[in-house]
Parts: C-alpha cells; structure tokens; sequence
C-alpha cells in the first residue's frame, strides 16, 4: 500500500500518513483530519476504526487465525496453561520456570478477598443474576484495595492486575454458592488457579473436594480460550472507562457490564438455551429457516462473528474439549448431537455460506459448561473470569501508551437545530 491516503472534499486535497504494523491491515492515520478539514468519520460500531495500537492480540478474521504476543490459540490451549498465557499476555513473554513458579505464586497469594466484601454480598436478592452481582462487587474492590487504585504508579497498577486476576474466580465462586444458599469457601493455595476455582464453586465445607484432572484441564483450557480477543466491545469499554482515568477495578467492572449482553458473553447462554429449546435434530430446519428469515428477528446464536468471517479457532477447541468432558463424566447429551446437526447444516446452506457465518467459541462452550454444572446463568461469569486476563493488559498497554488520550468519539448530528423554549402553558 502507499505511504499516503488522498482525500479530496469541498474542491481541496488532503493527504494522510499510511501506518503498518508488523501483520495485518494498514490504518490511515486521520488524526489530524478533522482540525484540517472539519469533517469527522462515520462509523457506527467501529467497523473500520483502530482505536489504538496494540502488541498484545492478533486476528486474521479471514483466515481464521488467533494469536496471543505471536502464539497461536491452539497451540497455546493444547501445550500451555492458564497461569502461562496470563503472565504472556501481561508480560508479553511466556515465563521461564522460575518465572512461572514466582507469578503463580503471587496470584497464588491474592486470591482471598476482604472479609468484609461476604458481608456485601448478602445485600443481593438469592436470585440475583451472578452477573448483577460481579459488576456491583468488581467495582466495590476499588473501596476495598485504595492501595491499588493510582493509575499513574506502575506498581500499583500491577498490584491491581494480579488482584483482579486472582480474586475473580473467588468473587465469581462466591456469586455461585450465594445464589444456592450454601457458605462460601474460602480459596485453597495448595491448588492450582482452575483446581481452586472448581473447588469454590462445587466443593462444601463439610466434605473433601477432589479436583478431576481431565475437568480441571478442560476448565483451563476454556480460560485459556477466552482470554483476549482484541479491541471486542467490553475490552474497548475498559480502555475507554480507563482513559478517563478511572482506577483499574471500576474500569474492569464496566467490561464486566459490557460483557454480559447477548451479542458478547452472553451469547453463550443463548446458545445453549436455543440448542435446548431446538432439542431434537428433526427440528433444526424449523430454526435455520427462521434464522433466514428477513421477518424474524431469530438469529442463530453462536454463529456469526464481527471479525471471524471463518471458523472461530477457538469453536475447534472447544469442540474437542466437548468430547473430551463428555467422554469423562459419560455424558449423553442430546444437546451436542443437535450442536453437531445444526452446524453442518448451517454450513451447507447458501445463506451461511454466503454470508460467512461459522460457529464462534460460544457455540460449544455452553454445552460444555453445562455438562461440568455450571447453570446458564453463571457462563458469561466464567468469560468474565478468564478475559480480566486480557482487560488488564489491554488497560495497562493503554495507561502506558504516549499517543493514549481520553476517549471521545464524535457524531454526526441529526437533530433540531436551535429553537426558542416555549413554556408548558402556551406549548
Ligand atoms: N444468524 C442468522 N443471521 C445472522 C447471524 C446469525 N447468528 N449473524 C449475522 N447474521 C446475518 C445478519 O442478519 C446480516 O444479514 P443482512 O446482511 O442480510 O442484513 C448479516 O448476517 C451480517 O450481520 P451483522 O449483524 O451486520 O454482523 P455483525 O458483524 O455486526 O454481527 C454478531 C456479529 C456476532 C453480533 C452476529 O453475528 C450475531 O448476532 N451472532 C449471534 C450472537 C453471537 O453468537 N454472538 C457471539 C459473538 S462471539 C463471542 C465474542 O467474541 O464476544
């Protein structure tokens, strides 16, 4: 591509710089546009917008291809492990040894949260969503943890990180046994970072916990894949909360909020809702014509993908992880014939094909979670659990960034223009 973009408006010509990164498309830096020619952009939804530059995640959606810091998904969800791809996408390196061995350590050592925060907890209704639950708590901790909330002191900021990465799985546990009416537990250290988190959520007081390997494995491996995923609608909210300033637990609390609507993590629970509710394979046509129709609003949940416009790297995980699980506990589910079913289906007809649209990570993940026991309502929780990995390294690259400013996009007005106020009698 050349060096320079042209622009010619209102009779003048206008050129702007070209900038590469090291893979992917070449952006126009416009930044100067708007004092040169008093025009914005439009774009709703950010379709053609870099917010930012970012080393840390890379997505070819064409080709299908994910990679953390250069590593591929699959590669790192088969021969690495959570702890792992938390430090590489922090830190920008996978850890040595001894690296590995002293940050599980200090995660290790933040997962109990502040006694008082059970008692905020019991201000929720039984039957709060979890996810209700997680925004209000995740931003309490900024009135829990004043020693970690200067956004300009780089030890506080990655004091806060490992906080937030290490008392997620104890908060998001905490909402799980809150809404059945059972005590909290309090974390483990002897386990590893998912052990511990299964054992919060399923384990009780009164009875030995024993982690199973293969669902420990398959749990870590669900965190693995939702760890990042580039500029997505809930890590653009962090950044945009955080460019304010705002301190690291108030802005991962708006990710959370962002996170939970059903075109983002909450996906997940749609599919599995939808895959439940279409039960039978002899009922799947029913659900693609309707996905088809211009006059229903049904959408196929778990397919489609902003970016991907092929499989999603992490559906194929999570497929295999599926069978895996299910072969563990000897699960027969008829909800995963129906996911199979549906899937082949969808990807043999025109309408799918035509307009891209592949499985994406929730189309699977939810039968998956299901069959471990997790309810539906505690799935996006688990996302939100595994991408505060991703929000806080997204955040921390944007505190450190020179060209970082507050977030303040502009908009094209379409409104009244200036009228006089007419009083309530006369109007
Ligand atoms: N079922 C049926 N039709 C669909 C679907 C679907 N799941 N997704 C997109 N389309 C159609 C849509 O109707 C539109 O058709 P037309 O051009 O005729 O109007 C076309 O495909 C493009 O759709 P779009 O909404 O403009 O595409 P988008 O890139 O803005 O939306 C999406 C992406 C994920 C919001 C959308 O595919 C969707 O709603 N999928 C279902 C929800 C879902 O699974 N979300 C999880 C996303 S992955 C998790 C994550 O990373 O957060």
């Amino acid at each position: 591509m050349s060096d320079a973009a042209k622009l010619s408006l209102d009779g003048k010509d206008f050129e702007y710089p070209v900038l590469s990164g090291t893979i992917g498309p070449d952006v126009v830096d416009i930044r100067k546009m708007y004092g040169q020619t008093g025009a914005f952009t439009y774009d709703p939804g950010f379709t053609s917008t870099a917010s930012c530059r970012s080393e840390i995640t890379y997505i070819d959606g064409d080709e299908g291809v994910l990679l953390h810091r250069g590593y591929p998904i699959g590669e790192l969800a088969e021969k690495s492990n959570f702890m792992e791809v938390c430090h590489l996408l922090l830190n920008g390196e996978l850890p040595t040894a001894d690296e590995l061995d002293a940050f599980t350590g200090t995660i290790t050592r933040h997962t109990m949260v502040h006694e008082q925060l059970a008692t905020f907890f019991r201000g929720f209704r039984r039957d709060a969503h979890p996810m209700a639950i997680m925004c209000g708590v995740v931003g309490a901790l900024s009135a829990f943890y004043h020693d970690s909330t200067d956004v300009h002191d780089p030890v506080q900021r990655t004091i806060a990180s490992h906080r937030l990465i290490a008392k997620m799985p104890t908060l998001a546990a905490m909402a799980y046994k809150y809404s059945l009416g059972q005590p909290f537990l309090y974390p483990d250290n002897s386990l590893s970072y998912t052990g511990n988190f299964l054992r919060m959520t399923f384990g009780v007081p009164a009875e030995p916990y024993v982690v199973n390997p293969v669902i420990e494995r398959a749990m870590d491996r669900i965190f693995i894949l939702h760890a990042d995923h580039e500029q997505n609608a809930s890590t653009s909210t962090v950044r945009l909360a955080g460019s304010s300033g705002a301190n690291p637990f108030a802005c991962i609390a708006a990710g959370i909020a962002c996170l939970w609507g059903p075109a983002h993590g909450g996906a997940n629970e749609a599919a599995l809702n939808m895959l439940r509710e279409i039960g039978t394979v002899d009922r799947i046509p029913e659900y693609i014509a309707r996905a088809k129709d211009k006059n229903d609003p049904f959408r196929l949940m778990g397919f489609g993908h902003r970016v991907y416009k092929n499989y999603d790297p992490r559906a194929t995980v999570m497929q295999q992880t599926v069978r895996e699980v299910f072969a563990e506990l000897k699960v027969n589910d008829p909800v995963f014939d129906v996911a199979l079913q549906l899937e082949e289906l969808a990807l043999n007809d025109p309408y799918f094909v035509e307009k891209k649209l592949f499985p994406n990570v929730d189309f699977y993940s939810g039968v998956i979670l299901s069959a471990i026991g997790f309810p539906t309502s505690m799935f996006t929780v688990l996302f939100a659990l595994a991408r505060t990995v991703g929000w806080v390294a997204q955040w921390n690259e944007m505190i450190t960034d020179p060209d970082q400013k507050i977030g303040r996009p502009r908009q094209l007005y379409t409104g009244p223009t200036q009228r006089e106020y007419v009083p309530a009698d006369k109007r």
